[in-house]
C-alpha cells in the first residue's frame, strides 16, 4: 500500500493507473463502520482497479464551538486498518497543503445544508463540500464510496456531483451498527460507560417508532418522548424528511427517513433509518 502525501505524488500515482478508481475520503480515526467502507471499495474495484483512501482532519468543517484538536488521530492505526480492508492507496494531504493562507473559494449548497445538522453546525457542510470537491479533483476517481449514517452528507454531496457536474459515481454503504444497535461513529469513544450503555436506547426508540407507527408525525413524537427518558440525553433534532430533498416527509407516499440528532452528555450522536414508502 502507497502513502501518497503530496498533490503531485497522487498526480504521478493517478496518471498510472487505469480502470476503476474507488475513493473512501475519511477524517482518520478509522473504526469497523470505516473498515466496512474501504472493504466494499476493494470489492467494487476489483482486481484490476484501485481503492484509495484519504484521512484528512478537514479543519474548516468544524465549528467554532466544535474542538477539531481533541478529535483522535490515531494513525498508525488507521493506516493498519487501510492496509487489513485492501486499500492500494492511502492519501494523506496536510493543511497547508489542502487551504492556502488566502483562500477564497468555497462550496456551497444552499438547500439541502440549511435543515437538520444544518442548523446546529452552521458552515458544516460548506466545509465538507469544498473539501470533497477539492479531494474530486486531486484523486479523479470513478467512484466515491459514503456511508449512510451520515445521510445527510450523502445527499448533499450527491446534489453537488450533480450541479457541478463532478464525472464521479457516488456509491452507498449502510450503517454499520455495533451489536447493540449503536450506529459505529468515531464519536462513541467520547462517551463514558454510563452514556455508552444508554446511547442504544436511541437507536431501539427509533426502530420501535417506525415498527408501530405510519404517521410521520407522530413517529417524531415518539422518538422525542422516548429520548426525554433517557437520562443525559437532549435531542437536537427528531425529524422525518424526504430521503432526496430532506424536506419534511407529509405522508409514505415517498422514501422517508427518519433522522436523528441527540446529545447524550457532551457527545452529539446522530443516527437515521429508512421509511419505505407505505402502499
Ligand atoms: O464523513 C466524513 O468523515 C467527512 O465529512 C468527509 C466526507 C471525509 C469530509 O471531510
Amino acid at each position: 500500500m502507497k502513502s501518497l502525501i503530496t498533490m503531485e505524488s497522487v498526480r504521478a500515482w493517478r496518471k498510472k493507473i487505469t480502470g476503476k478508481v474507488v475513493f473512501v475520503p475519511t477524517m482518520g480515526a478509522l473504526h469497523h463502520g470505516h473498515e466496512a467502507l474501504i472493504r466494499d471499495a476493494r470489492r467494487l474495484a476489483g482486481l484490476k482497479g484501485s481503492v484509495v483512501v484519504s484521512i484528512f482532519l478537514n479543519p474548516i468543517q468544524f465549528g467554532p464551538r466544535e474542538d477539531v484538536a481533541s478529535y483522535p488521530k490515531p494513525l498508525k492505526n488507521d493506516i493498519t486498518v487501510c492496509r487489513r480492508a485492501g486499500a492500494d492507496a492511502v492519501f494523506l494531504p496536510t493543511v497547508a497543503d489542502m487551504y492556502g493562507p488566502d483562500r477564497s473559494v468555497f462550496v456551497d449548497e444552499e438547500s439541502l445544508s440549511s435543515v437538520l445538522c444544518g442548523r446546529s453546525r452552521p458552515g458544516h457542510f460548506r466545509g465538507v463540500c469544498t473539501v470533497v470537491a477539492k479531494l474530486f479533483n486531486i484523486v479523479q476517481p470513478t467512484h466515491a464510496i459514503f456511508g449512510e449514517k451520515d445521510w445527510q452528507q450523502l445527499a448533499i454531496i450527491r446534489r453537488m456531483v450533480r450541479d457541478l457536474n463532478f464525472p464521479v459515481e457516488i456509491v452507498t454503504a449502510p450503517t454499520v451498527r455495533e451489536s447493540d444497535g449503536l450506529a459505529a461513529s468515531s464519536r462513541n469513544a467520547y462517551l463514558t460507560a454510563e452514556e455508552r450503555a444508554l446511547a442504544p436506547l436511541i437507536h431501539a426508540a427509533m426502530q420501535s417508532a417506525v415498527e408501530k407507527l405510519k404517521d410521520p408525525v407522530a413517529i417524531v413524537r415518539a422518538v422525542a418522548r422516548a429520548v426525554e427518558k433517557i437520562p443525559g440525553a437532549r435531542l437536537d433534532y427528531a425529524e422525518t424528511v424526504d430521503s432526496v430533498t430532506l424536506l419534511p416527509l407529509k405522508n409514505r407516499k415517498s422514501a422517508g427517513r427518519l433522522a436523528v440528532a441527540v446529545f447524550l452528555g457532551k457527545t452529539r450522536l446522530i443516527d437515521n433509518i429508512g421509511l419505505p414508502p407505505h402502499k
